[in-house]
């Protein structure tokens, strides 16, 4: 493929991904329809049951010849489903974690015969136990008064005093809402600050972040804005106009994405 920093195709992803060569990507990111029947212009998110599990392994069997003996990937997924595809990449991939975003749903009722559910399903998979990982990009720093607070002996000089601590597997990111300034138009687009989290970690700089259900673009911005290579994947053409959009923006913004994404569409 072209070695351009950013190759969009507005394409189902089964019929792109031959175009992806074997072993040349370090990341990747997928969020693909929950199955709960959302309107993406198209049928892709009422499948359900055996249908849903069987275009899980679809899309896992397309991808996995993909990544790189050192690559990583992530899946979105509900908690309904997460159980059986998780099982089914555990034949393939190791898995280094399963991580709970909880989207702070403010407190207002809820369900009456359940417990309301306010998270979303994260599975972190990788290729060998060689998998890329920088874990001090991604620290989180003490604010002053805690550091303060550890004066014991104990934690004197302990290097994550001073460098932050490991993210943990609770991720606590607000959902995005119709208000926000980092929305675009797409009901389920996911808040950069946790795709920006998962590129720092798992993909080295220069190294190439694969998304096959794109959406808006949100790993696209999240792969440019840190400086590594994108291709991606979105079958509806407006959230494909929409991605484009995103990266055009950052485009504008040369001092952080060093030039710009030198944008390459491929319809
Ligand atoms: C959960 S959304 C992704 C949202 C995205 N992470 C974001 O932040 O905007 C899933 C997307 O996959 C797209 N999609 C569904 N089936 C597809 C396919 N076979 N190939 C490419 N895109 C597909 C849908 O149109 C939808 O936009």
């Amino acid at each position: 493929m072209s070695d351009a920093r950013a190759i969009l195709l507005n394409l189902d992803f089964f019929e792109g991904i031959a175009r992806v060569h074997d072993a040349s990507v370090d990341l990747v990111i997928a969020d693909p329809p929950y199955g709960l029947g959302k309107d993406y212009g198209n049928d892709s998110d009422r499948l359900n049951g055996e249908a849903y599990l069987e275009f899980s392994r679809r899309w896992i069997d397309a991808i996995l010849p993909k990544l790189k003996p050192t690559g990583s990937l992530y899946v979105f997924l509900t908690w309904q489903h997460s159980p059986e595809v998780f099982s089914y990449l555990k034949t393939h991939l190791l898995m280094v974690n399963e991580i709970i975003w909880d989207r702070k749903v403010p407190s207002m009722g809820g369900s009456t015969r359940k417990f309301s559910s306010v998270h979303d399903t994260i599975g972190f998979f990788a290729k060998s136990r060689d998998y890329y990982f920088d874990v001090d990009s991604v620290r989180i720093p003490y604010d002053p008064e805690t550091k303060r607070a550890r004066t014991r002996s104990i934690f004197v000089g302990k290097k994550w005093l001073e460098v932050g601590y490991n993210p943990k597997d609770l991720w606590s990111v607000t959902r995005l809402h119709r208000q926000d300034p980092e929305r675009a138009d797409h009901p389920t687009q996911k808040p950069l600050e946790i795709i920006e989290r998962m590129v720092l970690a798992s993909a080295p700089p220069d190294g190439t972040v694969l998304d096959p259900f794109m959406g808006s673009g949100t790993t696209a911005v999240a792969a440019v804005k840190h400086r590594r290579r994108f291709t991606g994947f979105e079958i509806n053409p407006g959230y494909f106009a929409t991605a484009r959009l995103r990266l055009k923006g950052l485009d504008e913004e040369p001092a952080r994405t060093g030039g710009g994404a030198k944008l390459a569409v491929v319809r």
